[in-house]
């Protein structure tokens, strides 16, 4: 096959694809990227067409959770651009996780590199910009190291491989219920709900069966000291509108997501208000807008929050909010090229 004829049957296999109605899910792509920690340094980047991870029984991320992970996208961007949101805010994350879990830390440089890399040689991965889908990016830290006893690992493996997923929205920005649980925490104020590790979602997966279950679209956490404050919603930070002002939890048990770091800075370029504090449950109440944000979905909006356990209702309006509306579509369009990116957010990965 001539390099013509490869070109032409992956453009094929691109449109043969129904971008628009892929779920949050995997899909085999051509390659992934690895790298390897040992004897105290980093390797070179191997490219990877297995799926497969070859590892020690014992190794260390298998019994005892040292694994650490992230995510993001790459857009395809109307002008034609393939652009990576913030990597660089993901590589200083896992770092943090990296040393909540004593792994051995990848540096932001080689983090880039690998992303970039991954992206480009799956191109033809990279959905089209009018479906809506995307190029989500999974890096993955896992200590390799052959042990029983409960020590950190000598041995890592850094890989990034990528998977084309379909919008959040499939029939456009829409609100959705959440429901309050008291049964079940995440994580604990000195615990590692700061970090991105597997360990966190493990202990979110009976309580979020629960919520998804009786029709919610994510189980939302209180504190688990003093059940109080409100802390994530799933795996997506909170936030509430009221008078003008931007306000969002500050907990330690919370991960510091990116797009809400992002979405603050938004709101006050916008002329909000923005406070980052404890959110006491009741407060909900006064809030004119409620959502969840992540790299998944930007925002989620929250039509009413239910607290399963006094029978409270707490209501946002059926239809998402118009400073809802507005923070997403700023962040989108910065995301996509389309509104000028005056904090250096984008990196252009393909031109
Ligand atoms: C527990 C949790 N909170 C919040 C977020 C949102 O973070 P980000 O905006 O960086 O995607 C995520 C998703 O990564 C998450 O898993």
């Amino acid at each position: 096959m001539t390099n013509k004829d490869l070109l032409t049957n992956r453009i094929q296999k691109m449109k043969d694809l129904d971008w628009g109605n892929l779920p949050f899910g995997y899909i085999k792509t051509n390659y992934n990227v690895r790298c390897y920690y040992r004897d105290g340094k980093w390797g070179e980047i191997e490219v990877c067409s297995d799926e497969y991870i070859r590892m020690h029984m014992a190794a260390a991320c298998l019994h005892y959770g040292q694994e650490g992970f992230e995510g993001l996208k790459a857009y395809r961007c109307p002008d034609g651009k393939i652009r990576l949101f913030r990597p660089d805010a993901n590589a200083e994350r896992l770092q943090q996780t990296a040393h909540g879990i004593c792994m051995a830390p990848v540096p932001t440089d080689l983090f880039i590199e690998m992303c970039e890399k991954v992206v480009r040689l799956n191109q033809e991965w990279i959905p089209t910009y009018e479906s809506g889908a995307t190029l989500y990016l999974r890096p993955l830290l896992i200590g390799t190291s052959a042990q029983v006893g409960v020590s950190p690992s000598k041995d890592y493996m850094f890989l990034i491989f990528v998977t084309p997923v379909g919008p959040y929205f499939k029939g456009g920005f829409q609100s959705n219920p959440y429901a309050i649980t008291r049964d079940f925490d995440r994580s604990a104020p000195l615990g590692t709900g700061k970090y991105k590790v597997g360990g966190n979602y493990a202990a979110s997966l009976l309580a979020h069966t629960i919520a998804h279950d009786k029709g919610y679209a994510s189980e939302f956490y209180l504190d688990a000291k003093e059940k109080k404050y409100i802390d994530e919603c799933g795996a997506a930070n909170f936030f509430g509108i009221k008078n003008n002002t931007y306000i969002t939890p500050k907990s330690t048990s919370i991960l510091p997501s990116i797009t809400n770091r992002s979405l603050m800075q938004i709101a006050e370029d916008l002329g909000l208000k923005v406070e980052r504090r404890p959110i006491a449950e009741e407060e909900l109440e006064t809030f004119e807008e409620a959502g969840a944000c992540g790299t998944a979905a930007v925002i989620s909006p929250i039509s009413y929050i239910d607290d399963l356990d006094t029978g409270k209702r707490y209501n946002f309006g059926a239809e998402p909010g118009p400073i809802s509306r507005k923070l997403y579509e700023t962040l989108r369009g910065i995301q996509y090229g389309t509104i000028e990116d005056k904090h250096g957010w984008t990196r252009v990965v393909i031109e």
